[in-house]
């Protein structure tokens, strides 16, 4: 499976990509801004298999020159799986938000997403149904509990949770399937900066286990759908 994920450079993302890399036959091109980070992973991927194929790919999903991806693209022709996992949390209460909060968050949150499968979905369900996983938070379920100083960051996700189910329809006769994981909370820094106080009852890794094999397996039961991935009840 040729398989691109972003966030790779820590927290679920970083795991997600081990996990997946490590596995006999998948290839992953592991996005993220951070190098170090990035190289570090791909270090630790070759240690627990040294066959493993994981491309790192220092890449600013807001920012970047979508162009610098036709290489890569290139070489890797067909892919299988997308996992738009990374992301940007601000809190702060909804009157001190400031515009560029907003424009921030919705850079990476949404039109990162838009930007890659635009880029991406010309290489996608060419032999074989490929399947894109977007990945939300139960902030932006709706009748999910919620949060103050939330509002950009759970707006940004509820736009992708919505945007799975129209793309899902559009994408019908293409052999590509679009999925969207709202997920609860899980112990990364991301968590760790914004709720120091609390603590989530997964972690990275076990969440990884989760987003792998839906990423996998998915695509064969779901469609268009956001599910909710979290121990607590809405
Ligand atoms: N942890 C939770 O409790 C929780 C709950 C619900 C949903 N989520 C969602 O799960 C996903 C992963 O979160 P996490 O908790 O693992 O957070 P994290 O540890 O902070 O990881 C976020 C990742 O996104 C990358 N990223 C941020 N901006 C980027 C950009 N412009 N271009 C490319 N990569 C960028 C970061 O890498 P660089 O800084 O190196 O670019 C990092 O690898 C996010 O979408 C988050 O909203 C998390």
């Amino acid at each position: 499976m040729n398989i691109i994920i972003t966030g790779a450079s820590s927290g679920i993302g970083y795991e997600t990509a081990l996990k997946l890399s490590t596995e006999p036959g998948n290839k992953v091109l592991a996005i993220a801004r951070s190098e170090d980070k990035l190289m570090q992973l791909h270090e630790r991927s070759k240690v627990l298999n040294p066959n493993s194929e994981l491309i790192p790919f220092a890449f600013d999903i807001a920012h970047s020159d979508y162009k610098e991806l036709d290489h890569l693209l290139g070489k890797l022709n067909e892919i299988d799986i997308l996992i738009n996992n990374a992301g940007l949390m601000i809190k702060k209460p909804f009157l001190e938000l400031e515009e560029q909060d907003w424009t921030s968050i919705f850079s990476v949150n949404l039109f990162g997403p838009v930007k890659l499968i635009r880029k991406l979905s010309p290489y996608m369900g060419k032999i074989q149904t490929s399947h894109i996983v977007n990945i939300s938070s139960m902030g932006g379920f709706q009748g999910s509990v919620k949060f103050p100083g939330l509002t950009a960051y759970a707006a940004s996700k509820a736009a992708l949770s919505n945007l799975t189910e129209v793309l899902a329809a559009e994408f019908q006769d293409k052999n590509i399937k679009v999925n969207c994981l709202a997920i609860g909370s899980v112990e990364t820094s991301m968590l760790a900066n914004t709720f120091p106080d609390y603590k989530a009852p997964l972690t990275a890794s076990e969440m990884a286990d989760f987003i792998s094999d839906f990423s996998l397996q998915g695509y064969k039961y779901f469609n268009g759908k956001v599910l909710p991935v979290a121990l607590s009840t809405p």
